[in-house]
């Protein structure tokens, strides 16, 4: 049983997309338990609750350093007993006793294809605006394990979409979010199916 604990920090259109393939049962053999944010006002806290499920503000802010604040997180996934943490637009860097104490159980979407357009600096709209810049004609998202350099895990599953004559970085977001909304329910129903290893290098 994957027993999901997810982390985000904003609207969370891709924690809506997961719960909808959970309860269409597209997900076999698996739960979110839990949902956390650094940001108190974050959507996703609010979609958590009309979920039912545990909705959590949880901010390095809260406490004196960031060892208790990093004490404290993983003593709730624990307590959730999370298996997987499904990063869904978490806007800050985990520490590296979190990535060590999840090794290889932390999966991320990337709203372009790795390993382009990734690293520090390379989120929401400066990703598509590089994608553009750069002349490429295809993008797309990238569901990765998390590891301690950003955007750097091993791929998991990704999916492409072909850019118009006249793609904006706006209406690129919006073609290359629709995509993640498939794509990573699909990545975890082929996690939950053992379909897709996170062990294997
Ligand atoms: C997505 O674009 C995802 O690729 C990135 O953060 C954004 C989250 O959006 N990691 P949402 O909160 O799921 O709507």
């Amino acid at each position: 049983m994957l027993r999901i604990g997810v982390l985000g920090s904003g609207r969370g259109s891709n924690f809506a997309a997961i719960m909808r393939a959970l309860s269409d049962g597209v997900i076999p053999n698996a739960q979110v338990c839990v949902v956390v944010s650094n940001n108190s006002s974050a959507g996703i806290l609010e979609l958590a609750r009309s979920h039912g499920l545990p909705a959590v503000h949880l901010s390095h802010k809260q406490f004196a350093d960031e060892d208790q604040f990093v004490q404290a997180l993983l003593a709730l996934l624990t307590t959730h007993r999370v298996n997987l943490v499904v990063l869904a637009g978490y806007m800050k860097r985990l520490h590296p006793a979190v990535i060590d104490a999840f090794r290889n159980r932390i999966v991320n979407i990337h709203p372009a294809l790795l390993p382009k357009f990734g690293g520090p600096g390379m989120y929401g709209h400066h990703v598509h605006e590089a994608v553009i810049a750069s002349g490429e004609r295809i993008s797309g998202a990238t569901v990765h394990l998390v590891d301690e350099e950003y955007d750097h895990g091993k791929i998991l599953l990704q999916q492409t979409i072909t850019l118009s004559g006249e793609e904006t970085p706006a209406s690129l977001a919006e073609k290359v979010l629709r995509i993640e909304h498939q794509l990573y329910p699909e990545a975890l129903r082929q996690i939950a199916e053992g379909h897709i290893s996170l062990d294997t290098p």
